[in-house]
């Protein structure tokens, strides 16, 4: 490779990372010096961005990785050319207007009244949904669905990344059975990892099938390049700190490593995981936690709101994949079409978001580290 442009490339990643930081004013009106002035500018710069942003944003820290890339690009404002001519400071006397801001008439103003998203519409709307639940047949977690489920999704995930004899984990493998299969039916170095450790774990485990209780976001046990395949299902929306697990995925995978693995989306109808006992969508985002709380306490269940998933578009989820150096070999979105009527009940709230996003329950991903890694 021509080290020239290796040495441009790496100033315009600083200087991207410098710009995205709280040191970016500085740096723009450096950059505006001219070529000589930033010539002898640039290292102290580098320095200097590096001690006020902190080392972990030079780094490329989970914060940088959400910044659109024209917030790394574009400077902060804008000055035409040529120069506006100055308009004085001689102001004219707009007319004198009582009450200048008594609203006329408003395009948006229907006059009805907005529903109050309380306990007693949480009722109203399961009875409406009890003969057409949204999710009509939930998943089941005795033994044998377990096993059923995993058999069915490695059949599945095989066909498209090869998991035989390869050395295999997956992340979030609460009871472990795909763990176990994986070692016993297609003859993997099968390991799973979840920060709860699950009672089948002892009783599945042997010389070729290991389950390990730990946050690879935080402590993570193995060795860079040391992974052919990794699997996940439903679990990185649980993820707190989903940057740092995937970093981590990308670091002990091999060059040239695949992971299939799938999450349910914040804005999607199911993501209150809530769907067994409230029939209708979106309540997550239709209802305070603590209305869903106290409607579940009057029906003798846990007083708790939905449950915890990070708001994570795949927008953004892609931003992280991509800025860890992922690429992406397949992706498809598994929907739940919009139930527009009921969306139109409930614009005032759902209309916060894209229509796109609210159809979109999961997304299942196909990532390959690639066999060579560039520099970043
Ligand atoms: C919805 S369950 C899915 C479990 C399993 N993959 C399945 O499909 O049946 C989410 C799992 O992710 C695990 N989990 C949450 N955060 C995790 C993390 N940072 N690392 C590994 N597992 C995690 C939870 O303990 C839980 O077992």
């Amino acid at each position: 490779m021509n080290p020239s442009a290796t040495a441009h490339g790496a100033a315009r990643a600083v200087w991207r990372r410098v710009a995205a930081s709280p040191a970016a004013p500085l740096a723009w009106r450096a950059r505006r010096l001219g070529r000589s002035g930033r010539r002898s500018f640039g290292g102290w710069l580098a320095r200097a961005g590096s001690v006020i942003a902190g080392q972990g944003r030079i780094d490329g820290t989970e914060r940088s990785a959400t910044d659109p890339a024209s917030a790394r690009r574009l400077p902060p404002s804008y000055g035409v050319t040529p120069r506006p001519a100055p308009v004085g400071d001689d102001w004219p006397e707009p007319p004198e207007i009582a009450d200048a801001g008594r609203i006329v008439r408003s395009l948006y103003e229907t006059g009805a009244q907005p529903a109050a998203m309380d306990v007693a519409l949480i009722e109203a709307l399961n009875e409406e949904y009890r003969s057409k639940p949204l999710v009509p047949a939930p998943p089941t977690y005795d033994q044998t669905s377990r096993e059923t489920r995993a058999r069915r999704r490695l059949v599945g995930i095989h066909r498209q990344i090869d998991l035989a004899g390869k050395r295999v984990l997956e992340l979030g493998c609460n009871a472990g059975f795909e763990v176990w299969y994986l070692s016993h039916h297609f003859d993997a170095d099968a390991w799973g990892v979840d920060v709860v450790e699950r009672a089948a774990w002892a009783t599945l485990a042997d010389e070729r099938t290991h389950y390990v209780c730990t946050d690879i976001g935080v402590d993570s046990p193995f060795d860079a390049d040391s992974f052919d395949r990794v699997i996940s299902f439903t679990v990185l929306e649980h993820v707190v700190h989903p940057y740092a697990v995937l970093r981590d995925l990308f670091r002990i995978m091999r060059p040239g490593g695949l992971a299939w693995m799938s999450a349910n989306l914040y804005r999607g109808p199911l993501a209150s995981h809530l769907y067994r006992e409230l029939l209708f969508p979106f309540p997550h985002l239709l209802f305070d936690d603590e209305v869903i709380a106290a409607w579940r306490q009057a029906h003798g269940k846990p007083a708790e709101g939905a449950a915890w998933v990070n708001r994570l578009t795949w927008e953004q989820y892609e931003a992280y994949f991509r800025r860890i150096g992922f690429r992406i070999r397949a992706l498809r979105f598994r929907e739940t079409p919009l139930d527009e009527a009921f969306y139109a009940r409930f614009e005032g709230i759902l209309g916060r978001y894209p229509k796109a996003d609210l159809t979109k329950d999961f997304f299942d991903v196909v990532l390959e580290k690639p066999a060579t890694v560039s520099g970043r």
